[in-house]
């Protein structure tokens, strides 16, 4: 690790770490991030391993031009464009329906992805430099308080990540206003650096409540967490029926003698952030296939096998 000023070089040395897969923290204007390229899945497996949560959270996105939203998101709407014209960059993050080239990872299996434009110079620079948008939570280990000095995150996470990028201290202090989109109307997901009466001003009331995700026009988009509509269950000899189109998610082989309908697996070098990164992806796919029963192995439940045990039983209990 090192704790380096920001400056040209530093940022430089910080964009190629983030191109070969490593992990920087950089300041923002509301807290510092701990970023990685939010393009490479084990890149994005490696935050979670390092702020030891002992779940998966979305990610926010950090893009440095307006107009690369468009990228990460297909949806259209004057009111976006107006959001954006007026408080990007700012502590606005949105969230939106996903393009295709967001990793599952970066947004827990949602099909909506958080993106937000930083005001910080640095963190601007350093994504620019990158190439790439840059996923990022707030580099605080899991329970701890929100990092807003560069020495905060030495303290925390000081020999966990590559660099540690030094741009003072932040001058919001608190996140990002977190707003997501849906069916033409903004819901406020979290308070944030900027207020629900500007974003008002702007655009019209905003809800504070909880979306319905039950509504018939949008089956499962919208559910927080990810969960497959097929039924899954961990391993168990009883119920492997071969009247069923049973498939099987294993950690690094198949252990199982019977005809699966379709079995993948999370990392055949046994690589617990590999599987992370798989995992929600895997989870899709397999949900594809319309299947009468997922099969899944539990791993074990240390380091990232913790979240990949959370999300699994999750997944498991909602079927009882
Ligand atoms: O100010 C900020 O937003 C800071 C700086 C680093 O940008 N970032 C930050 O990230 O606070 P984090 O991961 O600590 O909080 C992001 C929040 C989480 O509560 C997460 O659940 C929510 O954003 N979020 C991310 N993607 C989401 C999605 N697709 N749908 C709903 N909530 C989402
Ligand atoms: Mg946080």
């Amino acid at each position: 690790m090192s704790l380096v000023k920001a400056n040209n070089e530093s940022i430089q040395r910080a964009a190629e770490i983030i191109k070969h897969g490593g992990l920087v923290a950089f300041p923002t204007e509301t807290v510092y991030g701990l970023g990685a390229d939010g393009l490479n899945p084990i890149a994005v497996a490696k935050i979670f391993e390092v702020k030891k949560r002992p779940s998966f959270n979305p990610l926010i996105l950090h893009i440095a031009d307006k107009g690369s939203l468009k990228k990460f998101s297909p949806t259209k709407s004057e009111k976006i464009d107006l959001l954006i014209e007026k408080f990007w960059p700012g502590p606005l993050t949105l969230v939106l329906p996903k393009s295709e080239i967001v990793p599952d990872i970066v947004t827990s299996g949602n099909q909506t992805v958080a993106v937000r434009m930083p005001n910080h110079p640095v963190a601007l620079q350093l994504i620019k430099a990158s190439g790439t948008p840059i996923a990022a939570p707030s580099a605080n280990r899991f329970g701890h308080l929100s990092p807003t000095e560069a020495k905060h995150v030495e303290k925390y996470l000081g020999d966990k990540v590559d660099i540690i990028l030094d741009g003072g201290k932040s001058s919001v202090g608190v996140e990002s206003t977190i707003i997501q989109f849906y069916e033409n109307e903004f819901y406020l997901l979290r308070p944030g650096g900027l207020s629900k009466e500007e974003i008002e001003n702007e655009i019209g009331k905003i809800k504070t409540g909880k979306i319905d995700s039950h509504k018939p026009s949008s089956p499962g988009q919208l559910s927080f967490h990810y969960s497959p509509n097929t039924p899954l269950k961990f391993f168990n000899k009883k119920l492997l029926d071969k009247d069923k189109k049973i498939g099987a998610l294993f950690f690094k082989e198949n252990k199982i003698d019977f005809t699966f309908a379709e079995v993948k697996l999370l990392s055949v070098t046994g690589d617990l952030r590999e599987a992370a990164a798989n995992l929600f992806s895997h989870l899709h796919e397999l949900e594809k296939n319309n299947l009468d029963l997922i099969l899944v192995e539990p791993v074990e439940e240390k380091g990232l096998g913790r979240a990949i045990m959370d999300r699994l039983k999750k997944a498991s209990n909602k079927l009882e």
